[in-house]
């Protein structure tokens, strides 16, 4: 039998201790699904002021107290704490690194009032990449795959190809690099480099440095021994165009054959429309005519009328420049004549906030701006809605069109990244096909494919059709872990 593989993943994002996004998802979903596979597998993240002790069952670990991390010429002390993601025969440890002065607050990235970037953004996660490395030897565990998922983490393989190169601890130890979002990039002043204590031969262009600026994605990207995306198509986008590769296209582009696309899952113990303990009538494929109920719900909670058979379009997103909100402004006065209903739940930028609002007054019995982060509603509208709008400008891979599916939901989504390798668009000729997709990043377009798929939700048959052609995909991760497993494999000195 192969030998079990020793991994830590790492990740600025943990559901159900603190997200914003879909990195949470995945890094809750990823690490079960590998232990599943029996694999040892742990996480680590910052311990935010926002995670809340007791409901979180966080606990102290008296080993792991006051662990001095370099940072420019200071020790900062790291502290961790220990809790567990539950799974259905196993559990996974999630370890806490603290320190109350960088991260004891309830922003992950920003002041969640001002909504800026906090100013000590290179402090805080240069110590988490430090910290992670430091614990790790006082806590006696060396994994053979550290996983790094996006900026935040990416100065971990940088310190294992440098400062950490010749310790005894870290000689097996490989790296992988998850691309979530190769937007974000974690950029800070060359003025902060020192903190780091790296040789100062990596601050160059051949290094983590780009436009004169430390760039941390570019810094995973540069050191890490293996590189994925969350979809096989985004592998492909962030290489072909500045537009997708967000300025660091070349950097990948070098590093193509350690590049993988390993398309996220879902996972089916928070997310599935029989079991689901935030909706208020279960249902599957065989009883699907309960959806209505969920439907008549999710119009109640959301204080629209229930108008019968005109369809609800939803939406769950941070509103942000990526989700392609422009567009559906673009061409909003005629999406508001059209027979449909939409609920949109969302935080994000504030003119996006400012223009739901003022839809939502304007338009009061056709539009529910549900301008907040709640994840029960969240699953009242995949369960509620007939049909869920993606129109990202890109998406590297998107979950909630694979939400919407296993929910009897029909999505509308732009052919880009994981929404073009998850959505096949449907034939009415031929009854495949599990969705609606546009091309061109243009109003005009997604004005267009919305009557499309008005057209086929009034030919009742076609509809059903969708619906469970989209129901019965498979979207459970174990595929996608067993790749990763494979990988990982493929890295490790086992
Ligand atoms: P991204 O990571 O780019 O935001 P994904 O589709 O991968 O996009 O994942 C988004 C995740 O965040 C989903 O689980 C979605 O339900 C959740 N989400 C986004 N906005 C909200 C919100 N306002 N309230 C609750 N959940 C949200
Ligand atoms: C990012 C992407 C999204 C992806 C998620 C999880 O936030 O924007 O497309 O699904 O990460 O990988």
């Amino acid at each position: 039998m192969a030998r079990q593989l020793d991994v830590l993943l790492l990740s600025s994002e943990v559901e159900p201790f603190a997200k914003t996004g879909g990195l949470a998802d995945v890094s809750c979903a990823l690490p079960k699904s590998i232990k599943s596979l029996d694999h040892e597998i742990r996480i680590m993240m910052p311990r935010y002021g926002s995670i809340d002790e007791r409901k979180c069952k966080l606990h102290e670990m008296i080993r792991l107290k006051d662990i001095p991390v370099p940072l420019g010429n200071k020790q900062i002390l790291a502290s961790v704490r220990s809790s567990f993601l539950l799974n259905s025969h196993s559990k996974v440890q999630v370890y806490f690194l603290d320190n109350h002065s960088l991260f004891g607050r309830s922003g992950l990235y920003i002041h969640p009032e001002t909504k800026k970037d906090y100013r000590d953004n290179d402090d805080r996660f240069f110590f988490f990449a430090r910290g992670v490395l430091e614990v790790l030897k006082r806590l006696g565990w060396q994994p053979n795959i550290i996983h790094c998922n996006d900026w935040p983490t990416g100065l971990v393989p940088v310190y294992l190809k440098t400062l950490y190169k010749n310790d005894p601890f870290y000689k097996d130890t490989r790296t992988v690099f998850t691309v979530h979002n190769m937007a974000y990039q974690g950029v800070f002043p060359k003025s902060s480099f020192n903190k780091t204590g790296l040789p100062a031969g990596v601050l160059s262009e051949k290094g983590i440095e780009s436009d004169g600026m430390i760039n941390l994605l570019k810094a995973g990207l540069v050191y890490s021994d293996a590189i994925t995306t969350v979809s096989e198509k985004y592998a492909e986008e962030i290489q072909s165009s500045a537009e997708y590769g967000c300025g660091l296209e070349d950097v990948v582009r070098r590093r193509k054959d350690s590049v993988t696309g390993i398309l996220n899952g879902i996972d089916d113990s928070v997310w599935d429309p029989a079991t689901d303990k935030s909706i208020p009538h279960k249902y599957g494929i065989k009883t699907l005519d309960l959806k209505l109920e969920n439907k008549k719900a999710l119009l109640r909670r959301t204080g629209l009328p229930f108008r019968g058979t005109i369809p609800v379009l939803g939406m769950v997103s941070r509103l942000a420049e990526q989700k392609g909100i422009d567009i559906i402004m673009d061409v909003w006065d005629e999406l508001m004549t059209l027979p449909l209903q939409l609920v949109v739940l969302g935080i994000g930028e504030k003119r996006y906030h400012d223009f739901f609002s003022k839809a939502g007054k304007k338009y009061p019995e056709k539009i529910a701006a549900c301008l907040e982060f709640n994840e029960d509603l969240a699953h009242l509208i995949h369960a509620g809605s007939d049909m869920f709008l993606m129109a990202s400008r890109y998406e590297p891979c998107g979950l909630n069109q694979m939400y919407s599916m296993k929910y009897g939901t029909v999505p509308i989504v732009r052919a880009t990244g994981g929404l073009d390798d998850t959505v096949e668009d449907f034939n009415p000729s031929t009854g495949k096909g599990t969705g609606f997709k546009f091309k061109e990043y243009h109003g005009g377009d997604l004005l267009r494919v919305v009557k499309r798929a008005l057209g086929a939700y009034a030919t009742t048959t076609s509809w059903r059709k969708i619906v469970k052609n989209g129901m019965s995909k498979d979207f459970s991760w174990e595929t996608s872990a067993r790749k990763y497993v494979q990988l990982y494999r493929s890295l490790a000195r086992t």
